[in-house]
């Protein structure tokens, strides 16, 4: 089988939540746990080894230093300058995560990394495209999270709606991982049927309503400042959204998943990182699935590609 070797930038809550799902997914066989405070990253490799004959995998975990990441089939950074405070927005973590990349993304393709960089440090979709800039990596090769984790938490919701599975809800939050993320309704799916069809049903009995799945999705996209407000981070749903992505990369799925990627004349729009649905396999991002929006809907996604855009151009890189 392949080498499936995994370099973890990022020992926090994040990425930590991360390595324990994949010791439990057994989809890599090595682990390397970088991170700036050197002792945590060997606690955390001791932690997890601790619990390695309960797991069926047999990965091998260790503390390691950015020229470990020359062995790595892909490097996972979710190094942040500490995860939001309740009423902090993403962008309010830009600045500083930039600092923190510029420290360490040139020693890791210093150290003759060849992989896939997979990016979950926030504003994700701008940090993608800063990893892009400055690693100099083909555009398929630099992924980031995107609207992986909303996509998902949109299916629970929307199941939980229906009293469905979320595998059986398909549906796909698209644009900015922030505030102007959105759900074409066209591309909307309980099954093979759109949710639409439920609204105007008398099979139904008017159980189901357009602002019913109106409120879900704003309760979506406020999902993750609810966590924090309650709990103060979140980090389960974004570890396991990453081993979603891992699985696919490893795996050479051609899985159809909302990370971020490079738009390269989609919907007349270029350069900027936004999360779409996109072919992942081995190599990457494959290339965008071309979804038939509306008019209204390619709006919004322009609105996320601004906001992106201009974030970006406001950086000091
Ligand atoms: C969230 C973080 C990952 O949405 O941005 O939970």
């Amino acid at each position: 089988m392949a080498n499936r070797r995994v370099a973890l930038v990022g020992c926090g809550m994040v990425g930590m939540s991360y390595a324990y799902a994949l010791l439990n997914s057994d989809l890599c066989n090595e682990l390397i746990l970088i991170d700036i405070n050197e002792d945590k990253a060997k606690g955390e490799a001791m932690d997890l080894n601790h619990g390695l004959c309960f797991s069926s995998s047999h990965m091998k975990i260790r503390a390691g230093s950015f020229e470990d990441c020359a062995y790595a089939d892909l490097v996972v950074i979710t190094a942040s300058a500490g995860s939001r405070k309740p009423g902090e927005t993403r962008f309010d973590q830009l600045n500083k995560n930039v600092k923190i990349f510029k420290s360490f993304i040139s020693k890791i393709v210093a150290s003759g990394f060849n992989g896939i960089f997979l990016v979950a440090s926030n504003p994700v979709d701008v940090m993608t495209r800063v990893t892009y800039e400055l690693s100099g990596f083909p555009a398929n090769r630099v992924i980031g999270s995107g609207t992986t984790l909303d996509t998902a938490r949109l299916r629970y919701l929307i199941g939980d709606y229906f009293q469905a599975d979320p595998h059986s809800v398909h549906g796909y939050v698209i644009g900015e991982h922030g505030d102007s993320e959105f759900v074409p309704f066209s591309q909307l799916n309980l099954s093979t049927k759109n949710v639409e069809e439920f609204f105007n049903d008398e099979r139904f009995a008017n159980d189901y309503k357009r602002e019913d799945i109106e409120d879900i999705i704003e309760k979506v996209k406020n999902s993750g400042a609810e966590v924090i407000k309650l709990k103060g981070a979140t980090y389960y749903g974004i570890g396991m959204s990453l081993v979603r992505i891992t699985k696919a990369i490893f795996g050479d799925e051609n899985s159809v998943i909302t990370v971020s990627s490079r738009l390269n004349g989609e919907y007349g729009m270029r350069d900027v990182y936004l999360g779409l649905p996109a072919y992942v396999n081995r190599n990457g991002v494959r290339k965008i699935l071309p979804l038939n929006l509306t008019e209204e809907e390619i709006e919004k996604l322009r609105n996320s590609y601004n906001i992106l855009k201009e974030s970006y151009d406001g950086i000091n890189m």
